[in-house]
């Protein structure tokens, strides 16, 4: 009889990890989930995991969270420290002896990408690459979830402010980023052992259509309004958001404005055996967050 294997989830409250743990749901493994703090721990407990907690800034916080594991999804934050943060998990994983790691990195990571968070995970692709575990590494393109950050303006006036001009990209749904990571986790480690998967939507879109979409899902009209660079620059520090985040942002607009997100890839349809979720499907799975006045 084979015994499950233990799965370490990192990033256990945020956005890819907790559709992760939603995908793993019926599977045969044990969850286990990181947490910075206690107060994270409901979500990931609702979902079968048992609660370790520990800090990717810690080193010395993390082998209880190691010990035991197989398998161990690596989703780094958005930050300048997210290679020390890779670094971290990675030693502790060899020290704990763990098989296999499964790491979120970003669509078009490499040393010479044209914003800084490319580069970064550029630095843990390598590292990841080079662990002497097995590996895979996936390669999202842009969020649809991401969408949900215009969803108080878009229930409060019916449109929503982006600095991506009229670029086009293949944006992707969580969803579909959380169930080629969870087939990865259930194939045997040798299958997708050394890949790195770009993963994307089925289609590329400019934000006016995805304006057109949301609209015909609320059955009201929704207008996209595009800003320069500045304008939303304003609004995000405005909102008491991080500097280094804004810049980060900026720098994935500019790029993806330069045509950087404008290509699509088979990945999901051949890991999944299904094509990824249409934008439509999106809008209409998520009327509701864009309807309330709260939002998300
Ligand atoms: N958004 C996009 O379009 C996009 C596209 C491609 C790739 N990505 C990549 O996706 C990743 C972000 O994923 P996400 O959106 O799911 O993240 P998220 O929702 O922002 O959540 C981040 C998670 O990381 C945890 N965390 C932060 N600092 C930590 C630390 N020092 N130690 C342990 N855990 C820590 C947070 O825990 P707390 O609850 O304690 O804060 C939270 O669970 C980034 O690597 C980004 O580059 C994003």
């Amino acid at each position: 009889m084979s015994v499950s294997r233990t799965v370490l989830i990192t990033g256990a409250t945020g956005t890819v990890s907790t559709a992760l743990m939603n995908a793993l749901e019926g599977a045969d493994v044990r969850l286990r989930a990181l947490v910075r703090d206690k107060s994270g721990a409901d979500g990931p407990r609702e979902r079968g995991a048992e609660v370790v907690v520990g800090d990717l800034d810690e080193p010395r916080s993390l082998p209880p969270a190691f010990e035991g594991v197989q398998d161990v999804w690596l989703l780094t934050p958005n930050s300048p420290r997210a290679p020390e943060n890779n670094m971290n998990a990675v030693w502790a994983a060899r020290q704990a002896g763990v098989e296999r790691i499964v790491r979120l990195s970003a669509v078009g990571a490499a040393h010479d990408a044209p914003n800084r968070s490319g580069r970064l995970h550029a630095l843990s692709d390598r590292e990841t690459e080079r662990c002497g575990m097995r590996w895979t590494i996936l390669r999202p393109l842009w969020f649809m979830q991401n969408l949900l950050n215009e969803a108080g303006d878009i229930a409060a006036t019916g449109s929503f402010s982006l600095n991506m001009a009229s670029a086009r990209l293949s944006m992707i749904d969580v969803r579909d980023i959380a169930a080629c990571a969870a087939r990865v986790l259930l194939d045997d480690p040798d299958r997708h052992h050394g890949r790195t998967y770009t993963l994307t939507g089925p289609r590329s879109l400019t934000f006016d259509e995805v304006a057109g979409q949301l609209g015909l899902a609320l059955g009201r009209p929704v207008t996209y309004l595009p800003v320069s660079d500045d304008a939303k620059r304003r609004t995000l520090l405005g909102y008491g958001v991080p500097r280094w985040i804004v810049d980060m942002v900026e720098e994935y607009a500019q790029a993806y404005v330069s045509g950087w997100g404008d290509f699509t890839t088979d990945t999901v349809a051949d890991l999944l055996g299904r094509p990824p979720r249409d934008i439509a499907d999106f809008a209409r799975d998520h009327a509701a967050a864009f309807t309330s006045a709260a939002g998300r």
